[in-house]
């Protein structure tokens, strides 16, 4: 029997796992979604690449709407695209939350305030060369920050490991603060590592290849990652 919607709370906090299909069957992609559905995910993290901001080209709104349409789990797309102010009417039809990267945009707050109106949460995304504290300003009015705990742009890489210190720092700031932001962590994260993450002070935890391989179906892998994570 598989453990589903198992419950840690790492320091009071209790942590999402948000599966990645960057890594799975894409010509069997209702399955791999139901997969992961009774395997317990909390949100689908949808990769959106533009082939400039990052090399690779994955899919647009017109997917990620079909997609909507076949599963029940919240929806964040991870926008890896140049001037994503232009792109997020598109997405906010049919995702719940939206995030963008830092060093894609000079309308920061703008686009937040753009992706509020449409009624969506909005995140920031940083990639590993950003400093933490470039976010500050924007703690109090976005919902999530998401740090890139590798370059971005491909699934299936190693962890790096320093990324971890800015979870620590930005938990901290987050915490003197009393802001509400969530704190995701992107990139690597793996049964060997998730307990780290979740001590670093992460809420949300993306997980592409380590629930999309051939070592095992999504669900018990996704539950697997699950029950590593300290209580
Ligand atoms: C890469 C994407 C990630 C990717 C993570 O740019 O942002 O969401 O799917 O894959 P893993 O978990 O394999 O590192
Ligand atoms: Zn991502």
């Amino acid at each position: 029997m598989l453990e589903t919607n198992k419950t840690n709370k790492v320091n009071m906090r209790t942590i999402k796992l948000a599966p990645s299909i960057l890594t799975a069957d894409f010509s069997k992609l209702f399955e791999e979604i139901r997969a992961i559905e009774r395997g317990g995910a909390d949100l689908l993290h949808l990769d959106v690449m533009d082939g400039q901001f990052v090399p690779p080209i994955t899919f647009g709104a017109d997917i990620v709407a079909a997609i909507s349409k076949i599963t029940n789990l919240p929806i964040e797309v991870h926008l890896m695209v140049t001037n994503p102010e232009q792109h997020i009417e598109s997405f906010s039809q049919t995702a719940d939350k939206i995030n963008f990267h830092f060093e894609a945009s000079d309308q920061i707050s703008e686009t937040i305030d753009a992706i509020h109106k449409l009624g969506c949460s909005a995140g920031i995304c940083i990639n590993p060369e950003t400093p933490v504290d470039m976010v500050n300003n924007y703690l109090e009015k976005t919902e999530q920050i998401m740090i890139m705990t590798i370059n971005p742009g491909w699934g299936g890489q190693t962890m790096m490991f320093e990324q971890l210190n800015k979870v620590k720092e930005l938990r901290k700031t987050i915490d003197i603060h009393k802001y509400k932001t969530q704190i995701e962590i992107d990139g690597g994260v793996k049964i060997e590592n998730i307990g780290l993450c979740a001590e670093a002070g992460a809420d949300t935890l993306v997980c592409g290849s380590s629930v999309y391989n051939s070592k095992d179906k999504p669900e018990s892998n996704l539950a697997k990652l699950r029950s590593a994570i300290p209580d």
